[in-house]
């Protein structure tokens, strides 16, 4: 359990972190959040957050388009949450949780002339889902929600019910987690994390107009496959029976990191074991992560004073 919480406006026990049941965001779901990880690297003695700004700028994104205002800079809040990492003192990888919520006590569904809050929790965290070098999954027949009935692009708290519907169907089938068609019946993501395919030997994802969070991951995972591997990732709309036949697939996302898929609706995927870019891809991924890699050591911010 952490002890701290960032809780209206100040650092407090985080029993003392709690919110009214008449709360506008438990009731109605108007809340937006972000997910941001922190790796302990044990040679550096350092812990290490990874794309901090990025990730505070698409929470910026989500609260302008829930009416949201936060009264927080994308600096102050990278500020506010090394200060609860010191505080917690955390020595082993970690999970950071800000939310941005609709907070008035009382009836009646919209988003505007309502009070807003911020709260910011971090827990020790380790995997997503069991198995990351091996997942077998389903295509899930619920469909992503559309950009212009809840917006994908935000990381708003209600709309991950849709992401609850779709893992537990296919938890509960027997699945290690689901893709997620959207509206036109092209591939949008996995439930809480983005995907790419491999065919013929180049990189495929869905575009960002394909009900997708627009993934930090997916963007760093674009960037190292181009700047590392030579390998070019082309953003276009895909068919459900593409997966069953590409080459390798995985999913990416801050939670899920990068998991191979080794089986869709019970096709094997390529020889039905990681492939060997997914397997380029997941070393480099989490060397850069852990800081390891002096190139992109700008993409993690310190936690401690060394
Ligand atoms: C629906 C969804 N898609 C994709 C992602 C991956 O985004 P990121 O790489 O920014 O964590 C997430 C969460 O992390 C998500 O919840």
């Amino acid at each position: 359990m952490p002890k701290y919480a960032f809780f209206r406006g100040d650092f407090v026990p985080i029993e003392e972190a709690k919110i009214s049941i008449m709360t506008h965001a438990f009731n109605y779901g108007t809340g937006c959040f972000e997910g941001i990880r922190a790796y302990w690297n044990e040679e550096d003695e350092q812990l290490y957050i990874f794309r901090m700004p990025e990730h505070y700028e698409r929470f910026h994104q989500s609260c302008r388009i829930l009416h949201i205002n936060l009264p927080y800079s994308v600096e102050k809040l990278g500020e506010i949450t090394v200060e609860l990492l010191r505080k917690e003192g955390y020595h082993e990888d970690t999970y950071i949780r800000p939310l941005a919520y609709k907070a008035t006590e009382g009836i009646g569904v919209r988003l505007h002339g309502l009070e807003d809050d911020f709260a910011l929790f971090a827990v020790p965290f380790g995997k997503y889902i069991e198995k990351e070098e091996g997942a077998s999954v389903c295509v899930s027949p619920w469909r992503r929600i559309s950009d212009n009935a809840v917006p994908a692009r935000a990381k708003i708290t209600g709309a991950y019910i849709n992401s609850a519907l779709a893992k537990t169907e296919a938890m509960l089938n027997g699945f290690d987690e689901a893709i997620v068609l959207n509206q036109n019946g092209h591939v949008s993501e996995g439930s809480a994390e983005n995907i790419f395919i491999v065919r013929g030997g180049v990189l495929i994802t869905p575009p960002v107009t394909a009900n997708i969070l627009e993934g930090i991951t997916r963007a760093t995972i674009m960037q190292i496959a181009r700047e590392e591997l030579g390998i070019e990732t082309v953003e276009r709309p895909i068919d459900r029976t593409e997966l069953y036949v590409a080459e390798e697939a995985f999913f990416c996302g801050t939670g899920v990191q990068v998991a191979a898929i080794i089986s869709v609706d019970h096709r094997p995927i390529g020889n039905g074991k990681m492939g060997p870019i997914v397997k380029k891809i997941r070393e480099l991924y989490f060397d850069i992560v852990k800081g390891r890699v002096e190139k992109y050591r700008h993409w993690c911010t310190p936690v401690y004073l060394t």
